[in-house]
């Protein structure tokens, strides 16, 4: 049989929306990861990386998350099928935009693809979240849904998985902002606290529940008011140097809210307007770089869509 390749961009994706720890993420335009996925004779999976910071992300299958998805894919279909994965990294990774999410989706879409689309794309998610396992040592999908479907979802629950879409105001703009320092995902899962006490609970739901509704009815103050995470970013915020002076650059500058990405070190904000985004991009650049630290800004709409095939 002819050996068959495909190439596939995923791009990066902002989790835990403040408010939404675990359980939102959104997709944002760029930056992305470039996958090339080519069938190969002899099985297993052979991974060869290129692109920003790729020396320090392994090669091993089973310890890429990558890899790991598809070796968790290929196990469900029971296929032998040998894959080279040439993976561009355009996303650092450790920068807390999704950049392991990013891979993965790229390669579950891309294998599926090629062999025929036995999978949808909701039923990639699972291969996608042992992938994310590797990565950060637990199963959770704010990065590796939004990566995979696009738009902005809520993880409605885990056992059973339960994934939503959300609406998404029309002129609802992110912005992320990239310092230039790694925070690894599994450290920054060992820092949050084992249990959260019951009033910290009720408000981060009563934020949950009020942001998910300011995405309904597009109200952008509601929004802001909701954008307040009591669970990660009281003890994730010392590891970014100059964080709340970051943040309270981007407010002043006329951000409807503005919190951790994922893990971090990234920030991310949201605005009512392209042209607000861009600026406040341009603001917490600039407070980063008063702060010690360079740092690049993507400022962006909501992506709404699942990975590209490229050719
Ligand atoms: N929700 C995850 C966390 C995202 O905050 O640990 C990791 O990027």
């Amino acid at each position: 049989m002819p050996e068959k390749s495909i190439r596939v961009r995923a791009t990066a994706s902002v989790a835990n929306v403040s408010c939404g720890f675990d359980c939102i993420g959104y997709a944002i335009a760029e930056p992305s990861d470039d996958l090339t996925i080519e069938t190969q004779e002899k099985p297993g999976i052979e991974i060869v990386m290129s692109g920003i910071k790729a020396d320090s992300i392994p090669t091993a299958a089973e310890n890429n998350t990558a890899g790991k998805a598809i070796l968790s894919f290929l196990n469900t279909v029971d296929s032998q099928q040998g894959f080279k994965i040439k993976i561009k990294k355009g996303i650092p990774p450790g920068s807390g935009i999704g950049s392991s999410a990013a891979s993965a989706a790229a390669a579950l879409v891309g294998v599926n693809e090629l062999l025929g689309n036995p999978f949808n794309l909701n039923d990639l998610l699972i291969h996608g979240m042992a992938g994310e396992a590797v990565a950060s040592g637990s199963f959770h999908a704010d990065n590796i849904a939004p990566a995979l479907l696009g738009g902005m979802i809520l993880i409605r629950s885990y056992d059973p998985l339960d994934i939503l879409q959300l609406p998404i105001p029309d002129n609802l703009f992110s912005t992320a902002i990239l310092p230039d320092f790694t925070v690894n995902t599994k450290d920054a899962r060992r820092m949050l606290p084992k249990r959260v006490p019951l009033k910290s609970a009720v408000e981060q739901a009563g934020n949950l529940a009020g942001f998910t509704l300011g995405l309904h009815e597009a109200d952008f103050d509601l929004l802001g008011r909701s954008m307040v995470d009591l669970f990660a970013e009281p003890v994730r915020a010392e590891l970014i140097p100059g964080y709340h002076i970051v943040q309270q650059a981007a407010m002043d500058t006329g951000a409807i809210g503005c919190g951790i990405s994922g893990s971090g070190p990234a920030l991310f904000a949201l605005s009512d307007s392209e042209e607000i985004s861009r600026k406040v991009g341009i603001a917490m650049v600039e407070s980063f770089r008063k702060n010690g630290l360079n740092s690049i800004a993507y400022p962006s709409p909501i992506h709404r869509k699942p990975p590209e095939i490229l050719d």
